[in-house]
């Protein structure tokens, strides 16, 4: 049997969030390779006795998912936990496993998303919402144009805004985003706005006004923002 790898997402931050087929994927693996949040997130399933957990960085992970793969077994199981759904806004990295392991050798388990708790606090159904992550390293000129259309054609907006602290000319937060928004011709005082920030935690925000009102505003890198143009619409009027 060839070496395998399960990559799940374990929800926003808080274990409960966490579903029981990402639990039992984790007690399956003999190696748990995460980013320290995601790590903690799921500390309460990893046996450290048994398991060889190891955590990466964004500078050291390529290496350490190159060593894992090489120090393998034939049938044995690794695990590379996400923060929220795995099917959002990380492929970089799950493009990169899957060049590692295989295609055919990676079970992938959805989670929870952060958009998806957002768009639940908010009231904004996401089949109703332009959904965009700006948390990206590539270009994100098309996305911003995107973002732009979508507001003037009247759709809601969930995002995952871009922080990027070494190069603030690459910086895509809340604040840049209101007013990038007033730059390309759009009223910001009327649209409504909310920012959430450590989503499910302890440390959980909520920030509720108008896009206007975020300017000069700070909010964590863990943080997700809605732009609330819906117009609710029940069965009754069908
Ligand atoms: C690389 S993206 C990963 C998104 C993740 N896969 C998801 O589905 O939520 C990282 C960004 O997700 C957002 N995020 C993740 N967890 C969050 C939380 N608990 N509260 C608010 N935003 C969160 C933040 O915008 C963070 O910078």
């Amino acid at each position: 049997m060839p070496k395998k790898l399960f990559v799940i997402g374990v929800g926003p931050g808080s274990p409960k969030y966490v579903t029981d087929i990402a639990k039992e994927a984790v007690r399956k693996s003999q190696y748990v390779v995460g980013y320290k949040y995601t790590l903690s997130t799921i500390e309460g399933s990893i046996d450290r006795r048994r398991q060889q957990v190891l955590e990466v960085t964004m500078k050291s992970q390529e290496e350490v998912y190159q060593n894992v793969y090489a120090k393998m077994k034939d049938g044995e199981y690794c695990i590379v936990p996400f923060t929220g759904d795995v099917n959002f806004s990380e492929s970089e990295v799950v493009d990169r496993l899957l060049e590692i392991f295989g295609d055919d050798n990676v079970q992938i388990i959805p989670g929870i998303s952060s958009i998806q708790v957002a768009a639940a606090k908010s009231r904004v159904p996401t089949d109703k919402a332009h959904i965009v992550t700006f948390h990206v390293t590539g270009d994100i000129e098309q996305k911003k144009k995107d973002l732009v259309q979508a507001v003037k054609d009247g759709k809601s907006v969930i995002l995952l805004p871009r922080p990027w602290p070494r190069d603030l000319s690459k910086h895509f937060m809340q604040s840049d985003i209101a007013k990038f928004l007033r730059e390309n011709g759009i009223d910001t005082t009327k649209l409504k706005a909310w920012a959430f920030e450590h989503l499910t935690t302890e440390k959980e925000t909520t920030f509720r006004g108008s896009v206007k009102d975020l300017e000069g505003k700070e909010f964590s890198d863990l943080s997700a923002m809605v732009i609330d143009q819906v117009k609710r619409q029940t069965y009754l009027e069908f």
